[in-house]
């Protein structure tokens, strides 16, 4: 099997790419280890930035996501009781984020390429990059039982952070930068609408709470564990106590119950591989970095990376120039570091950590105060939150 580029996982970088390419007339072949079922249901975060939201309608995909999709122009913030409304598009001049689920962008693209786009195999799972310092670089894979090769003139490693492409990079090559939090997610869906018309981020002594939704009648809500904990530990009825604890305000606001469909615990983790590109290969997404779900930029700097690679190499193909190619990693990596600044101060502001100091906790408190009290700060953290640009 051969093919221009060779993407390597179907998740929303991997899917997006192949969109990308498909539209400005380039073949590639994606490779998924897993199967549609997987791919379509795994829960991940659903906030959308402004850029993403652009991209996925100029690619084509944004039909679905109009019609279904929540804008919200804003976010809460709770702390000591207290609520306070950060206001996107007046602190960012006009830019606002969207609610839709990872999953439904996911189903969205899947449907585009099985319609329109190259080759899409599932339980197709790459075993190895071969040849990334040359420039006919090819992927290993294992499909229906046999071992295949396709070979490629490029190869974009989109496989997430378990995946196989990153381990093509020399290890004299590869830095890595990393801090693993000592706490947690623990992630409910729940059939009731959500107690609050946009997301609500709380910071308590006894841990952080985040309200969220899917739809206006599904909700998802988080709450901060210790590291490694059991997701069956914790008991339905426990958990909205636990929430309503956590998001409790002085006024006569109130959570909603509901049936819970759905509890999985997600560890916490900021993590950067340098470079993005080694020869022929390309590393986008998750399998580059990952940050931590505080402010829901994972999905979002996976866009990033793979309009960048998308434009450069259709550069490539109208001037002749590797110019944009050469400058991939760089690109990309400016964007990420300030997309895991991001990820850090939120998560850092509104989580007590175990080992925390009484100081600590009123640096904390702090921060939040001055968020509330200036423009200044509250515009960094809308900046921030509705995405950086791509340049
Ligand atoms: N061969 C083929 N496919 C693979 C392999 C392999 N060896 N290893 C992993 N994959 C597939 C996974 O099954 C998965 O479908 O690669 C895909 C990677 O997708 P994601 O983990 O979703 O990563 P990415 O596309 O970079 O998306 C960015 O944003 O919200 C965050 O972490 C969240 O997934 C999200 C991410
Ligand atoms: C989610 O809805 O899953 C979600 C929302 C916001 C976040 C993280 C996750 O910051």
């Amino acid at each position: 099997m051969r093919t221009t580029v060779g993407i390597i996982g179907a998740g929303p970088a991997g899917l997006l790419l192949a969109r990308l390419l498909h539209n400005a007339g380039i073949d590639s072949v994606v490779l998924e280890s897993r199967d549609r079922a997987y791919v379509e249901h795994r829960q991940r975060a659903g906030i959308l930035e402004q850029g993403t939201v652009d991209v996925l309608r100029a690619a084509g995909a944004g039909e679905r996501m109009d019609r279904e999709g929540l804008p919200h122009d804003g976010i809460e913030l709770r702390w000591q009781r207290r609520r306070h409304r950060v206001d996107f598009p007046a602190l960012t001049g006009g830019r606002s984020v969207m609610v839709y689920a990872q999953t439904e962008v996911c189903k969205d693209l899947i449907a585009l390429q099985l319609k329109e786009g190259g080759p899409l195999l599932f339980e197709a799972e790459a075993l190895a990059v071969e040849g990334a310092d040359t420039d006919s670089p090819s992927v290993r894979f294992r499909h229906e039982g046999r071992e295949e090769v396709l070979e490629c003139r490029y190869v974009v490693g989109c496989d997430g952070f378990w995946g196989v492409a990153r381990q093509a990079v020399p290890a004299e090559l590869s830095r890595v930068f990393e801090r693993t939090y000592p706490f947690g997610w623990l992630g409910i869906l729940a059939d009731v609408p959500p107690s609050h018309d946009e997301l609500v981020y709380a910071r308590h002594d006894r841990g952080f709470a985040l309200l969220s939704m899917r739809s206006p009648s599904v909700s998802r809500l988080y709450l901060q564990v210790p590291a490694g904990t059991d997701a069956d530990s914790w008991g339905d009825e426990e958990i909205w106590d636990e929430l309503e604890r956590r998001l409790e305000t002085a006024d006569d606001w109130r959570l909603e119950r509901g049936p819970i469909t759905q509890k999985s615990v997600t560890p916490m983790r900021s993590y950067v591989h340098e470079p993005m590109r080694y020869g022929s290969l390309f590393l986008a997404g998750d399998a580059a970095h990952i940050v931590p779900p505080t402010g829901a930029k994972g999905l979002n700097l996976a866009v990033g990376d793979v309009v960048t690679f998308a434009r450069a190499l259709s550069y490539e193909k109208e001037t002749g120039s590797a110019e944009l190619l050469d400058a991939y990693s760089g690109t990309c990596l400016r964007r990420v570091w300030q997309a895991e600044r991001f990820s850090y101060d939120m998560t850092t502001m509104l989580h007590p950590a175990p080992d925390a100091t009484p100081f600590d906790h009123r640096l904390q408190l702090t921060r939040l105060e001055r968020v509330a009290a200036s423009r200044a700060a509250e515009a960094d953290l809308a900046e921030g939150y509705t995405g950086f640009p791509l340049d």
